[in-house]
């Protein structure tokens, strides 16, 4: 959940430096403000809201395909409903991609929701895990971030992270509604050990789309700044 005061204070700032209007409140600023807010809406950080894939200095290779053959098709993405896996090491840019996809996908119309795995199944084991639920099942483009092999290591996370994980995983799939996952595993199933690893080849194999994100970590080499 983006805190609402910080919402506010973005939209505020957004309008102040108008270059259209210079703080006066115009259709132009407006319009970013109704984006910013459905950002905010579809739970993307705020960190993120001002990153553009136009200015991404990481894997070309990487960048090509997710501009010429993701987003240029978001209409026949949603309608394979397939889980984009992003891989990679920290700091490549899974995140900023991700979130690169629901803002193209707000901007297109459609609804959207970012996540983290942890605060995904917080909701889902809080008192308002009925209505989170439906969340995660009818935005039309969701992302489930730092599905980290941590959570399925040990016999007591696995059992929580892994249940609640699958149960995301089929949800969407049952409905083919697409969603991408970021992990820093190299490999799919090095993040699904133990009992689930079955059910999750399954998965895998029928409807998963991979991609490693290759490059070092630019918050390192650059400060974070992008
Ligand atoms: N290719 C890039 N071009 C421009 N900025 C980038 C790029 N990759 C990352 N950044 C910026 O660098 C920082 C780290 O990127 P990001 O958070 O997307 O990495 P990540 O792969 O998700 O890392 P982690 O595994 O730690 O979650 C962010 O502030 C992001 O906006
Ligand atoms: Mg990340
Ligand atoms: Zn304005």
């Amino acid at each position: 959940m983006i805190p609402q005061r910080k919402t506010e204070a973005e939209k505020a700032r957004i309008i102040a430096n108008c270059p259209k209007c210079g703080g006066v409140g115009c259709a132009i600023c407006q319009r970013y403000c109704s984006f910013i807010g459905d950002m905010a809406d579809a739970g993307i950080p705020v960190d993120y809201w001002f990153r553009d894939l136009g200015k991404w200095y990481g894997d070309p290779e990487f960048l090509d395909w997710l501009v010429s053959s993701y987003l240029g098709n978001l209409g026949t993405i949603y309608a394979e409903g397939k889980i984009l896996c992003l891989m990679g090491h920290r700091g490549v840019g899974k995140t900023m991609a991700a979130c690169g996809i629901l803002k193209k996908a707000i901007l297109a119309g459609y609804s959207a929701h970012y996540t983290s795995l942890v605060d995904a199944v917080d909701n889902l084991v809080s008192e308002e895990a009925h209505e989170y639920r439906r969340i995660l099942r009818l935005a039309d483009f969701l992302v489930v971030d730092e599905v980290d092999q941590r959570f399925f290591g040990s016999p007591n996370s696995r059992a929580l992270y892994g249940n609640q994980f699958e149960a995301i995983l089929r949800a969407r799939t049952q409905n083919r509604m697409p969603m991408v996952i970021c992990s820093n595993a190299g490999d799919p199933d090095d993040i699904f050990a133990g009992e689930f690893q079955e059910s999750f080849r399954s998965l895998r194999a029928q409807f998963f789309v991979e991609k490693v994100v290759r490059g070092e970590d630019v918050r390192r080499s650059r400060g974070g700044d992008a």
